[in-house]
């Protein structure tokens, strides 16, 4: 679909009419085609590839090692998924922050190799001058601040953010910057309810999409494999709401597989191919 007769997809411009309707803006993660198509006809407005496949697909302990590579191969499938959604690539540990250049070249990779329309980028103050850039170049973008995971050695955990007078101060500049800088977009990652509500109040042309961040925010984001119970069923923060416990639901079908196998039950005659 092109960009004249492209009236079904998402546009930032859309998702900055939502907030100023204050019709609340939905995102959900996603890594590959089948996830992404399912979501994509449910009518979610916005898919993130987030940089977490490093956790939930790829079973690091930590968003850091994942490469441009392996997000862009994961982006091209969610692209290929979707028809309406807006489509973010998170931009990896290390896809940004060297150089100008790196970002450019990364972020343009994104949208010209794997069908992204925006690219998510985290940090505050810091990298503003490189949202501003990528911004001028066509490039739309989403911020990340508050708990951002790729700097998860320097926060030392999950620490709510906000809570101290220097941590309110740094968000509320960071998000204004961020706005001023062009992004259409802020993820507001752990940040004290009052505080997120302050920043989204504050914002005129930039949406904040909340996990952990409170219902003040103008849209939600979370985790897919987190609200369908996929994975490691320790890991509930409290921000997570789960909607399905796919875990057992699978394993059930494995275990009844295993068990048709070993017994000569799988296959039938009607599941063979008989002369
Ligand atoms: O990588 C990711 O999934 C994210 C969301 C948690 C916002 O950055």
């Amino acid at each position: 679909m092109g960009y004249l007769d492209g009236k079904k997809r998402m546009t930032v411009g859309r998702i900055l009419k939502k907030k100023a309707a204050g019709e609340k803006i939905t995102v959900l993660t996603a890594y590959d085609y089948h996830t992404a198509r399912i979501l994509d006809d449910a009518g979610i407005d916005m898919i993130l590839v987030g940089d977490s496949a490093a956790n939930v697909i790829h079973g690091f302990d930590s968003t850091l090692p994942i490469t441009m590579d392996v997000m862009a191969a994961h982006c091209a499938a969610v692209a290929r998924g979707t028809e309406s959604a807006l489509v973010i690539a998170d931009m990896p540990f290390l896809s940004f922050q060297p150089s100008l250049e790196t970002a450019i070249f990364n972020a343009g990779r994104f949208l010209k190799e794997a069908g992204a329309h925006a690219v998510k980028i985290e940090g505050g103050l810091e990298m503003v001058p490189t949202v501003k850039r990528l911004v001028e170049l066509g490039i739309p973008v989403m911020g990340h601040i508050g708990l951002t995971p790729q700097s998860i050695n320097r926060f030392g955990g999950p620490r709510v953010q906000g809570r101290r007078k220097k941590s309110q101060t740094y968000l509320k500049e960071s998000a204004l910057a961020l706005e001023e800088a062009g992004a259409f977009s802020m993820v507001l990652e752990l940040v004290q309810t009052d505080i997120a509500g302050e920043i989204t109040e504050s914002l005129k042309s930039a949406a904040t999409i909340g996990i952990g961040a409170g219902v003040d925010c103008d849209g939600q984001v979370l985790v897919i494999n987190d609200i369908l119970g996929l994975g490691d069923t320790e890991f509930k923060p409290r921000f997570v709401r789960r909607y399905a416990d796919l875990s057992p639901v699978i394993s059930d079908a494995v275990k009844r597989f295993i068990a048709d196998v070993k017994s000569g039950d799988y296959p039938h005659d009607e599941e063979s191919y008989p002369e």
